[in-house]
């Protein structure tokens, strides 16, 4: 038997006789690196994701040819953006991940197969928005959550937005639907209900172009 059959086996019989859900198969999305990751003594050996799974729904539904991060920290978002794009690659639609963060530490658990749909650049978001006339099919805000920040952040990024673009943030607010109204289209918002944490968890917030 190969090892990737070995491998199989034996998670199959844990599962068999250590879980209860034999109808749904859940399971927890697989993160590369974080065993590695120099970062790992600020980390919890198993990631949690939550408003980022989002974005791995979000991806496959869209299929994006070009997606931009701005705000990367340690790339736990990046790993979920690139393993749907990496998804959406099996099935014939390529796409990559620019990913913008000005701490030049940034994106520690970016590696392994993830790392082939991903460009990470240092410097700062609105200066490199501006800089680049790409378009961006798929836009996430994740770095200064400071309204003015945010705002410039959306102003930069604007003119390379497709027709079909959708813009992404974890802290939705009002620079979010300000940027809605700008280029009228619609601006939902999701806050999250974080199970046995201290944190009052963040607003999802999308605006996207809704058929009239
Ligand atoms: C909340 S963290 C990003 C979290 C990340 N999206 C994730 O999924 O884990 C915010 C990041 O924004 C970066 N940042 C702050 N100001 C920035 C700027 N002006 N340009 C680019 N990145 C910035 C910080 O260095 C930090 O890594």
């Amino acid at each position: 038997m190969t090892s990737y059959g070995w491998h199989q086996a034996k998670q199959s019989w844990a599962w068999l006789v250590g879980s209860r859900e034999y109808t749904n198969f859940a399971y927890e999305l697989a993160t590369e690196n974080v065993a590695d990751s120099p970062q790992r003594r600020v980390m919890d050996p198993e990631p949690r994701y939550e408003r980022r799974t989002a974005g791995y729904a979000i991806v496959p539904a869209t299929c994006p040819q070009q997606v931009v991060e701005a705000g990367v920290n340690k790339g736990l978002g990046s790993c979920v953006f690139s393993a749907a794009l990496l998804r959406n690659a099996d099935e014939g639609h390529h796409g990559r991940l620019t990913a913008l963060d000005i701490n030049r530490d940034a994106g520690t658990l970016i590696g392994g197969k993830c790392a082939s749909v991903i460009g990470l650049r240092y410097g700062d978001s609105i200066a490199m928005l501006a800089a680049s006339a790409s378009p961006v099919d798929l836009f996430f805000h994740g770095s200064d959550q400071h309204y003015d920040h945010e705002s410039a952040e959306h102003r930069a990024v604007a003119g390379s937005l497709t027709e079909s673009a959708l813009v992404l943030t974890d802290n939705g607010g009002p620079a979010l639907s300000d940027l809605g109204k700008f280029c009228g289209r619609r601006c939902l918002m999701f806050r999250e209900d974080p199970a046995d944490h201290w944190a009052l968890g963040g607003v999802l917030g999308v605006v996207m172009r809704v058929a009239p």
